[in-house]
């Protein structure tokens, strides 16, 4: 990976346009969630301390091209200000005078928040126009949105071509990690993929199988797989037309050398609720009128002896209906295994996406992992072995 970095890069009262992603979780127009925000703030603090006239600018949600007040940036701005412990200045617009206005009164350390890209249709086409806008606010580019980088829009990609541009420390923290635990890992490589469709990661299991050493399947994923190889999965969710499709991946890794991992036992139910009546039994005994909704403990013990030969794991995805007591305790228990074997020093453990981040945090164990991304879909596409446009445009060197 050659992107260039924020080391030895001299700011001092230059104009730097900081890509983040504020695109945080918000209730009743109140953040919910600061992690995005604290996690950008090295770079930002960084910066400013170093002199330079910080522009934050991002997208928030999905405004489509027009000015949607309840998706104004402003309130991050504020939320970026406390994070910081000092005033953020906040400009009305990401381009044109309100931007360049706000920019010009900035003295060397001060930070501001432009509004929203995406109130912009520019932003989401890529619009030249657009980047060349958003490059003439700024001496440098520094791209510090991992999470947005699978998006080839004018804030993430398009400005990166027009100023010289640097990863943030952000950026550079979730690529080391991802590079470590997919790039050049430590073998054996062990790689759990939760969640309820096939259809929606079939990439990804294509791209894993000839990457790991270990194939871990769980949620309703794992039933689609199941089922395919004749096992009754009685009322549980599956998706039948994606039986060949799992067949394939099977066979696929078999020519790869990846042993794909099922559960051996599941807890089942007849409803899906909290708290209902439930049985723990062998796959091969799923009752015709029950669900599975989590891996049983005879899965649990077999996935945490496997964690004892394995040096690094890469996760994305829940392995049952982990929102939903009891459901989660094979997610949970998984999880402290993990976190137990990293803070021995045994595993290097990466996850991502959002489900499993709130796994993880509802197991208690997010701050103990080796890595965990804050990234969603630009987690996943990096795990499907795409190319994310963001950090391909930091690859290109400009003088
Ligand atoms: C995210 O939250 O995953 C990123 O900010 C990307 O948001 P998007 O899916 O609206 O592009």
């Amino acid at each position: 990976m050659t992107v260039r970095t924020l080391d030895g890069l001299d700011v001092a009262g230059k104009r730097v346009l900081v890509r983040a992603d504020l695109n945080v979780p918000v209730r009743d127009g109140r953040i919910t969630d600061l992690t995005r925000i604290e996690r950008l703030s090295p770079t930002i603090r960084e910066l400013s301390e170093k002199g330079a006239r910080v522009i934050v600018c991002s997208h928030f949600d999905r405004p489509k091209g027009k000015r949607v007040p309840e998706m104004s940036l402003a309130p991050m701005a504020a939320a970026l200000g406390e994070v910081l412990g000092k005033h953020v200045h906040f400009a009305d617009d990401c381009i044109g005078v309100q931007a360049q206005q706000v920019v010009e009164r900035l003295a060397a350390g001060d930070v501001a928040v432009l509004e929203n890209t995406r109130f912009h249709a520019g932003e989401e086409n890529n619009d030249l126009t657009m980047s060349a806008e958003l490059a003439e606010l700024a001496d440098i580019f520094v791209n510090d949105a991992f999470s947005a980088a699978h998006r080839a829009h004018a804030s993430t990609e398009g400005v990166a071509h027009l100023l010289p541009a640097y990863a943030g420390r952000l950026m550079q923290a979730e690529l080391q990690a991802l590079q470590k635990a997919l790039g050049t890992p430590t073998r054996p490589v062990m790689s759990v993929v939760g969640g309820s469709k096939v259809s929606t990661k079939l990439d990804l299991l294509g791209n894993l199988v000839t990457k790991v050493d270990l194939l871990v399947i769980g949620g309703a994923m794992a039933n689609t797989f199941l089922a395919a190889q004749g096992v009754s999965v009685g009322k549980s969710l599956q998706e039948a037309e994606m039986h060949a499709t799992a067949l394939d991946i099977v066979a696929l890794a078999k020519a790869s050398g990846c042993e794909i991992v099922l559960p051996v036992d599941a807890v089942v139910s007849r409803e899906f609720r909290a708290d209902p009546p439930t049985e723990t039994v062998a796959i091969a005994n799923i009752p015709a009128d029950t669900m599975m909704l989590d891996v049983g403990p005879a899965t649990v013990a077999d996935l945490v002896a496997r964690l004892g030969h394995v040096k690094t794991l890469v996760w994305n995805g829940p392995l049952g209906a982990f929102e939903t007591h009891p459901f989660d305790a094979g997610t949970v228990a998984l999880a402290h295994a993990v976190a137990a074997a990293t803070e021995s020093g045994v595993l290097i453990s990466v996850a991502g996406g959002g489900d499993t981040v709130s796994a993880l945090r509802h197991a208690g164990v997010a701050a103990k992992l080796t890595y965990v991304s804050s990234a969603g879909g630009a987690f996943l596409e990096w795990m499907e072995g795409k190319t994310l446009p963001g950090v391909a445009a930091l690859e290109k060197i400009i003088i």
